[in-house]
Order: structure tokens, then sequence, then C-alpha cells
């Protein structure tokens, strides 16, 4: 079996499509799903992640709810861009789950997934940061059996939820903090710079739409998001952030990657949740002391990157 893989994540209509692409490839062992809050409160991202995995016939993958707010300071502030149910108002329209949701909170299941594999795990966060945070705080014994966490945020240039900010950062900069700039865990972040130019335009969406049954259901999910990245993207497509991240964690090297240390702004001020990637060449010296460095996904055969999310879709089972 290939890649052992827990995604935390709130779903979101870009994590619809990067959840059913590791449900539906069979080399990789979906371990679990965790949720956040983030693009909808935490009861809409929860129930959105098992009705997914009922749509992609997996009910043998356990989901269990983590964090309601970030870990500090609050924020009210809901995305817009994916619906009012976080799935352009389309949740309804997937199966019921037919699993319940585990009695264990989400931090919790990741510990006991953690501890029972016989490999080290992948850990996929597409949502703010909260619960990955709090397990490597609460939980240091499962460092080792993390392999690396691949996680969609931040950006390098610019940022979507404010000026400075990606979402997933600004939803909670404490989190993303201890992610990215105070751990030691191996970390791939994937920002906004590389997702954007990894969209997909409505022929794509067409040929996911009439794949079959999974394809269909996914691209029935995109009204709202498709309505919103109509007017950023300036043509009909969406940028799917998280299928991005996603690939990388299951087709390691899929995305070309640079590393630099990256710090967190979690002041209160216009740039809060900002990540400053420092880019500078004395870094790179031999002597240079960084500090903690991680790998920024910078590039990738944008082409062949579509064709893979799309030919694992379309395959699924
Ligand atoms: O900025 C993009 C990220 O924020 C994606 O994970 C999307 O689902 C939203 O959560
Ligand atoms: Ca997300």
């Amino acid at each position: 079996m290939g890649t052992k893989l827990i995604i935390d994540t709130d779903p979101g209509v870009d994590d619809a499509f990067a959840i059913a692409l590791a449900a539906v490839s069979a080399d990789v062992d979906l371990l679990g799903v965790t949720t956040v809050f983030g693009n909808v409160p935490l009861a809409m991202t929860t129930a959105n992640a098992r009705r997914l995995l009922q749509l992609c016939d997996r009910p043998d993958v356990p989901v269990a709810a983590g964090a309601a707010r970030p870990l500090v300071h609050r924020n009210e502030r809901n995305s817009t861009v994916h619906g009012v149910d976080g799935l352009s108002g389309r949740a309804g329209s997937l199966p019921e789950a037919t699993r319940p949701l585990e009695p264990q909170d989400a931090v919790g299941l990741m510990v006991s997934l953690l501890e029972a594999s016989d490999e080290p795990v992948t850990i996929a966060p597409i949502g703010p940061l909260t619960n990955v945070a709090a397990l490597l705080a609460a939980h240091p014994g499962v460092r080792d059996k993390i392999a690396r966490i691949v996680l969609m945020g931040g950006g390098m240039a610019h940022g979507n939820i404010t000026a400075a900010a990606e979402f997933n950062i600004w939803a909670d900069p404490e989190a993303a903090r201890r992610v990215l700039s105070e751990d030691d865990v191996p970390c791939v972040m994937v920002p906004l710079d590389l997702t954007h130019r990894c969209a997909v335009d409505s022929a794509w969406l067409a040929k996911l739409a009439s794949s079959g049954p999974i394809g269909k259901a996914l691209d029935a999910l995109t009204p709202d998001y498709l309505a919103h990245y109509r007017r950023v993207l300036g043509y009909d497509g969406i940028v799917m952030h998280d299928a991005v991240a996603v690939a990388e964690a299951i087709n390691p090297g899929l995305l070309r990657t640079e590393t630099y240390p990256v710090n967190v702004d979690t002041s209160a001020g216009p740039s809060r949740g900002q990540t400053l990637v420092d880019r500078r060449p004395a870094l790179q010296d031999p002597g240079a002391q960084p500090g903690r460095l991680i790998e920024v996904a910078t590039d990738t055969d944008l082409d062949g990157l579509r064709e893979f999310v799309l030919t694992r879709l379309i395959e699924a089972r």
C-alpha cells in the first residue's frame, strides 16, 4: 500500500476535490479525516467531510471533529467563497454518511492513528492549522510517526483573505507559527502563489463532470466557488488549492520545492497572518544560521498536475 495519509480539512469546495483525490486513489492508505473550523463553522465542515467520504464510497475512513475556533484570538469572519454550507449550498445533494462521527476529537484520532501505524504517516492540513498545532504541542511523542506535513497555506507575494494573508494562515496565525516556524517536523508549504497557477478551466471541469457519479457530484458543488474565481481569474475556472497540496502529499516530488525559513506575522495589524518566506541569498550560505527551514512549493508541470488530478478522479473506483 502507498502513502499513509491523514487529511485535516475545512470543506470547502477545493477541499472536496482534495478529499476525493485521496479517497479514490488506490495507492493511498487514507487512515482518517479530521475537521476544523474555517470556510464554514465546524459543524458544517464535519458534516461535509463525512458526506464526501460517503460519495467516494469510503465509509471505512474515520472522521473526527476538531477545533471550532482558533487557538488564541477569535475571528468571526467566515469565507463567503464556498457558499452558505461550504459547498455552494449543495451539501444536501451528497449522500448521508452511514459511518458515525468518531467519539474521539480530531487530535485524539490523529494520535491513535499515528501510534497504530507501522510506518510514518503524512499529514495534509488543508484548512486552518489549529488541530495540527495542538497535536504537536500536546503529543510530542508521536512526532517520529509523522513522515511530513504537506499543507496548503501561505503566500509569498500576496494574500487572498487580506492583501497580506492567505486564508488558512490568517484563520489561526498562532497555530501556523507553531507549525511553520516553531517546530521541527518536516514540512512542505504549498502557497497560493503556486496553487493559483494550477487553476483549472471549464473544459477541465466538463471532463470531470462527464466522467461518472463522483465527478458529476464534485462539479455540482462548484457554482458559488466558480462565481468567485471567474472574477479572480478572468475566465471560467476554479483554483483547487487543496488538491494541489494533496497531490504532492500522495505523489512526493510532484511539486518543485525550495528550502527557506518561513515566519508568520501574529501581530494584530493589517499584515496579521502574513507568511514571510525569507529568500535572502545570504541565508543559503553554508555558514548561515537560518534556524527552522521548511520546503516551499514554488513550481510544477502545471498541465501535468492538472492531468494527474483529473485522471485520478476520472478513474475513481
Ligand atoms: O486560501 C485557500 C485555502 O483557504 C483553501 O484551503 C480553501 O479551502 C480555504 O480553506
Ligand atoms: Ca481548505
